[in-house]
Formats: C-alpha cells, structure tokens, sequence
C-alpha cells in the first residue's frame, strides 16, 4: 500500500519538484545553462509550441518538451515549483530576473490602454516611476491611494472605470503603513470589472503575511530580498491560485525576456529552504532593537510594526500579519543632517539599499530608494528628510543594539 502524507511547507519545499534521475542522480539539481532543447521529434516540438503559446493546454501527465531558454528552462522549473509551498494557497509561480521585472510583467499583462490601475501609496521608487514615466504614458490611469485609508480605496476601486488591477504593497516601502489585503479584495470582487487584486508581499513574506488566502489574485515579489536573502543575487517571483493567470505572465515574459537565468535560478533554489528560519531570526532581532530604542531621545518617531499605536493599523496588523518583519523606519530630530550623521556612525550595519538579506543595512528613503518620487508625493507619503530605514539582520541583536544606540547617541 502507498501511503500519501499531505507535508507541511517546510517539508514540501525540501522534497517536491525534484526528479534526481533527470540530473544523473545527483542529490542537488544541475544547472542547466543551454539556450535551446533538443527536440524528440518534429511533431513533438509543433505540440510544445502550441502550448508555450497558449494554442492548446497539456493533457494530464503530458510531457512537454523545452524549447528555448527565454520561455522556460529546467532551472525556471524546479525554482517554479519548490518555490509554491512557501505561498499559502498558490498553486503556480512564475521567475523573473528582478523584483521589477515581476511588478512590470503583471502590470503589461493585465492593463491594456485606455485601463485603470488603483494602487496605494507609497509605492517602492522604482514601482511608482514605472507608472509615471512608462504605464501612464501608455494610456493607463493609474490612481493613488494613501496606504491605511481602507475607505478611500474602497471609494477609489467602485469609482474606477475599466479597472483592471488593484495593487496594494504592504506593509509599505518605506513607511511601514500597512492596507486591508481583504478590504482591498472585497471591493476589487464587488466591481463589475472584477479587476485582479495583487499584493506586494517583499517586506513580510512568504512567513508572515498570506495575501492569497485573503482573497489577492497575485503575489509578487523582490525575491532580491528575503527570498534569496545574501544581497547576491535580483530576481522576482508572482504566484498565485490560478495557474491561467500565471500562464499569461509566463507568455509576456517570453517576449520580455526578462525570465530569471539558470544559475540565479539554482541560487534562489537553495536559498528557499532557510526562508522561514531567517525571517524569524530577523524579525526577532528587529523586535528586540525597536523596543529598546523607540523612546530613545534622537527619535522623533520609531515605525515598528509590534509598536503601532494607531488603532486602525494595529486591526489590520492583528488582521493578516503573523510577525511583525524585520524593517524598522525611524524618524529622527534634526532632519536629514540627522539621519546622515546616524547613517555614517553605524559600524555594523551598513548603508545601503536593498533589505531583507542576513547583513543588516540602512538608508535615507528620501534621497535613494524613494527619490524617483515628487517632493509632492515624498510629503504626501510622509517619507520625511530626518527618516531612514533599517533592515535588520541575523547579527546578535546585542551587537546590533548597541550599533543603533551608538548612532542614536552621536545625536544627542
Ligand atoms: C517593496 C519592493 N518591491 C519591489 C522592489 C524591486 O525589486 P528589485 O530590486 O528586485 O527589482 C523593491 C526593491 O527594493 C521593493 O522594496
């Protein structure tokens, strides 16, 4: 008798999609770096482009041949499914070689000209300068919503015409503020264009918050950040719980081009494993540095998710958040001389952008990451010139604390 055992995510990342006898019985997945695939047969390569362009779908158990390493390869595919048990309630993923080239893919798949895309605000710099410089241009309405304000972007979303995307990024890029993932979706289901909800997951998860399971269509990712979690290597990844929406991106992508190659593919394979473990290390540590620094007297304000005090934030934290990450924001007294001065004093931590890897690093959101943004959309937003932000990292959160205090203290 067989016996099947449904296993929980960290079981199924370890042992599903992996056949060791197509890598000759390695125990680790070969990287498969070939630009083209050999077909079986003439006929064969016909059905696996009828498929790849979406002509025909595979039977059950079908196996379809590769074809060219800008539509799919075997390291896109193994990342692709070991990547899913991560999702709660995803059932496909689609690899991108950047968090953009994910975020940029949903949005020129799903939102023709002459569309409406409703999102929050703020929105990561790159992101919102996509939408400026590139989507608008293209004849998409994009319209801004304060992150928080559940009752604006229900407004906002049973307002819009032709709606075809909500994106909601939460908690948000760089101030913390977190959105009704549910709210967002109810609304989106309620319009008569039943516009796809997606979520920007990077700063809490796979771990700790579940878009999916709260009613979101897509789940993208900077896999740049926690996912891959060493600041060595871009990628991004979309999932979701139709594999048809999947199937569509996948089919921008080949034109794009921007599909993630072999070698990152194995690299953010092996990194999947640890993503549990290193996000809860991290968001520990982070929790331990916030609450003994947010009243310390340099700190105008300490942004933490454990420490929220407005009530509508903290309902939406307790709502869809399991842990409150590891991204503290803080606003310090004495503006941007401040917040430089505090960045040139740390000595563990380093100033840079990019967050969510085992090092932990600090910036100043206004004049790096978020400075694609108009001072309009800076002020709206409340990234404030004494504010920078700091991803913690796995360092003894007693080195690390003392690092920040340090910082904190050469204000004073
Ligand atoms: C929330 C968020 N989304 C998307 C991106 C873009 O990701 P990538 O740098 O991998 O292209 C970033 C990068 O910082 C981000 O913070």
């Amino acid at each position: 008798m067989t016996r099947k055992y449904v296993v929980r995510p960290e079981t199924a990342v370890l042992t599903r999609g992996y056949d060791p006898s197509l890598s000759v019985g390695s125990a680790r997945p070969a990287v498969f770096r070939s630009s083209t695939y050999v077909f079986s047969s003439p006929e064969s390569a016909a059905r696996a482009f009828e498929i790849a362009l979406g002509k025909a779908r595979p039977a059950p158990g079908e196996n379809v041949d590769l074809i060219y390493a800008r539509i799919s390869h075997p390291n896109a595919q193994l990342l692709e499914d070991q990547v899913v048990p991560l999702e709660r309630d995803a059932t496909d993923a689609a690899v991108f070689n950047s968090g953009m080239a994910a975020i940029t893919t949903v949005f020129l798949t799903f939102c023709p000209p002459g569309s409406t895309v409703v999102h929050t605000s703020p929105l990561y710099g790159g992101t919102q300068l996509f939408l400026d410089a590139l989507l608008t241009p293209l004849g998409v309405r994009a319209i801004s919503v304060d992150a928080g304000d559940a009752k604006a972007l229900d407004a906002a979303i049973a307002a819009a015409k032709n709606l075809k995307l909500v994106l909601v990024e939460t908690p948000a890029n760089p101030t913390l503020r977190m959105s009704d993932i549910e709210a967002a979706a109810r609304a989106a289901h309620a319009h008569p264009d039943r516009p796809l909800v997606a979520v920007d997951n990077t700063f809490l998860g796979p771990a700790f918050q579940h878009p999916l399971s709260l009613g979101a269509d897509l789940v993208c990712y900077s896999a740049t950040k926690y996912l891959s979690g060493f600041s060595d290597l871009l990628a991004g990844v979309v999932l979701a719980k139709d594999a048809e929406l999947i199937g569509q991106l996948r089919g921008t992508r080949a034109v794009l081009g921007n599909i993630l190659q072999p070698d990152e593919c194995w690299m953010l394979n092996g990194r999947l494993v640890t993503v549990p473990l290193r996000m809860n290390k991290q968001s520990k540590n982070a929790a331990r540095i916030a609450t003994a620094l947010a009243d310390h007297p340099a700190v105008e304000e300490l942004i933490y998710p454990a420490l929220f005090k407005d009530p509508e934030q903290r309902r939406i934290r307790d709502k869809q958040c399991d842990y409150p990450g590891a991204i503290i924001t803080l606003s310090l007294k004495g503006g941007r001389p401040a917040a430089f001065t505090f960045l040139r004093s740390l000595t563990i931590a380093r100033n840079a952008v990019s967050l969510g890897g085992v090092e932990s690093l600090a910036c100043h959101p206004r004049t790096t990451t978020h400075s694609e943004l108009s001072t309009a959309q800076l002020d709206q937003a409340g990234i404030t010139e004494g504010m920078v932000r700091l991803s913690v990292g796995i360092e003894s959160w007693h080195d690390l604390l003392a690092d920040v205090r340090a910082a904190l203290d050469a204000l004073l």
